[in-house]
């Protein structure tokens, strides 16, 4: 069995070529994925992309650690990270320790990934220096769209800035970067010793990160503006469902 990627090896491809990631909730889609990135996030944008919730607020321990499983038992070679979702980690450091531990030790996966920047650097200390690597996220921050009204590009260059610094000191392994300025985050990733890995953030990051749904045209719902299209798989699923139907309601399937 190949051996998976690991944290210290990402960590070490900051400055050396970029890191590919993408997300995956599913075995069959992680198998598929695995041999073409360096790690998959089992991202909480599940809730949306796949339980079709109206943000990723409804997301659940129990739902993140189902799906980490099934991304651990597709996927060989890359690293697996998985979404800590929206209320298991904001009250306290000992509660984010409780439930990162339980992702980690029941899906298999090589750490966990929280939101936010100063306000959560206590938590992301606590966490690494008990064993749990930790990715962080900064910029556009998903689960406080509710509080800002949506999801909207950050602009705040001193504070992003400031954010990235403190989850880097804290001792997160890499950090996203969420819907900002290209030249926020190109000066954050000159100045951060960690890897910034961005979604909407512009080509200067040292990694780029998409949903897999969104890059492979599956979704029918809203995709945002930076994602760049690979595939339109919504038109071969619905070419085929129109073709099955087709077919049984004029009895050219089965076959005798
Ligand atoms: O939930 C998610 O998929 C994410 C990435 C898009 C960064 O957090
Ligand atoms: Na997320």
């Amino acid at each position: 069995m190949a051996k998976r990627t690991t944290i210290p090896q990402i960590m070490r491809l900051k400055g050396q070529r970029p890191i590919v990631s993408l997300t995956a909730y599913t075995a069959p889609l992680a198998s598929l994925l695995d041999e073409h990135v360096d790690f998959l996030l089992v991202g909480d944008s599940m809730g949306m992309v796949l339980y079709g919730l109206p943000s990723t607020i409804g997301v659940t321990l129990e739902m993140m650690i189902a799906h980490g499983a099934a991304v651990v038992r597709g996927s060989k070679k890359a690293c697996v990270i998985v979404d800590m979702p929206f209320g298991s980690y904001q009250a306290s450091p000992t509660k984010a320790f409780e439930n990162a531990a339980r992702i980690m030790s029941e899906t298999g996966c090589a750490g966990v990934k929280l939101e936010g920047g100063q306000e959560m650097a206590e938590t992301i200390k606590f966490l690494v220096e008990r064993g749990v690597p930790v990715l962080a996220h900064v910029g556009l921050l998903p689960q406080h769209a509710n509080q800002v009204g949506g999801f909207l590009t950050q602009r705040d260059e001193e504070k992003i800035l400031a954010d990235a610094h403190a989850v880097a000191n804290a001792g997160a392994f890499a950090t996203v970067i969420e819907c900002t300025e290209p030249a926020i985050s190109r000066r954050i990733t000159n100045e951060i010793a960690i890897p910034t890995i961005g979604i909407g953030a512009g080509v200067d990051c040292d990694g780029q990160i998409l949903v897999t749904e969104d890059m492979i045209g599956q979704g029918t719902g809203y995709v945002p503006s930076f994602v760049k299209r690979y595939a339109e798989v919504h038109e071969d699923i619905t070419k085929a469902a129109h073709n099955y139907a087709e077919d049984v309601r004029n009895k050219r399937f089965p076959k005798a």
